[in-house]
């Protein structure tokens, strides 16, 4: 059943903008969506998914394959990132970054491990699967970051053990506080957007589902429709880039 609002246009509904206006608590939930405009492949959408040496990228960013052969896994994330050098957060993370400091209340939950949103000035951004651009050690648990246009270090500087990319594999949990905190806010606030994510990954898809039961008014921005559109109060058919500036020009108020 379409959402009581189905809007195929780049067209910002009334209700929707009489919301932004008021809201004093505020949640966003990005995907691999919002990151496309700058160039970054999503994993899924358009009915394609992402391979990597023939191998699906659910089978090479898996916990099984660190066991069973940490250099591939570290072969693929290190061309992510060598990807990543070179593209910029693009106007869907600035919109969001400045959400930050016109809402009362405002959370940035993401599941993209990209750190374009932190590129693009937004801070505490929860990073429901780690981040690209830092290691972890497999035996002490320490973190390393991996600056930009960096080699990234072979061995823990703590332990001298071995490094794994510091991101949620296939078949892994998610980082201990992160999903809990998020949820947490997705229960206390009263407008939620959903941009650029398939919604078929749990738990991250389970937060608008949290807020919906608070009573949060759901907007979700998208090309496609998804998993999470019936949920919704509006659905906002089009690409992040091109539909999140829209709400600050048609409110006004940076
Ligand atoms: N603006 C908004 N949404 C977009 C845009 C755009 N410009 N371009 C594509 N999309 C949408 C697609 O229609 C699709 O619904 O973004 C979504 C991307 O979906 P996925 O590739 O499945 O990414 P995501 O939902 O973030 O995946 C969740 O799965 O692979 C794991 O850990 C990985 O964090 C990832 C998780």
């Amino acid at each position: 059943m379409l959402p009581s609002r189905f809007v195929k246009t780049t067209e910002i509904s009334q209700e929707l903008r009489r919301r932004f206006a008021e809201a004093r608590n505020v949640l966003v939930l990005t995907g691999a969506g919002v990151s496309a405009e700058s160039g970054v492949p999503t994993f899924r959408g358009g009915g394609t998914s992402a391979v990597w040496k023939g191998m699906p990228f659910d089978v090479i960013s898996s916990a099984d394959m660190v066991q069973r052969n940490l250099p591939a896994v570290w072969e693929w994330f290190d061309y992510r990132r060598g990807v990543l050098e070179s593209l910029k957060p693009n106007p869907a993370h600035h919109e969001i970054a400045r959400w930050a400091n016109r809402f009362p209340d405002f959370t940035l939950v993401t599941q993209n491990v990209d750190g374009l949103h932190q590129r693009a000035g937004s801070r505490d951004v929860i990073e429901l699967h780690g981040s690209i651009w830092r290691a972890r050690c497999v035996k002490c648990d320490s973190r390393h970051q991996i600056e930009r246009g960096s080699v990234r270090e072979d061995a823990c500087l703590e332990c001298g053990d071995r490094l794994r990319p510091d991101v949620v594999l296939f078949g892994e949990m998610l980082p201990p506080g992160a999903f809990e905190q998020a949820a947490l806010k997705a229960s206390q606030c009263d407008l939620c957007f959903v941009v650029g994510t398939s919604a078929l990954v749990y738990p991250a898809a389970g937060l608008p589902e949290i807020a919906k039961k608070r009573g949060a008014y759901i907007c979700e921005v998208n090309p496609e429709m998804t998993g999470l559109s019936h949920l919704c109060d509006e659905v906002i058919s089009g690409k992040a880039g091109e539909i999140l500036p829209l709400l600050s020009e048609t409110t006004g108020r940076e």
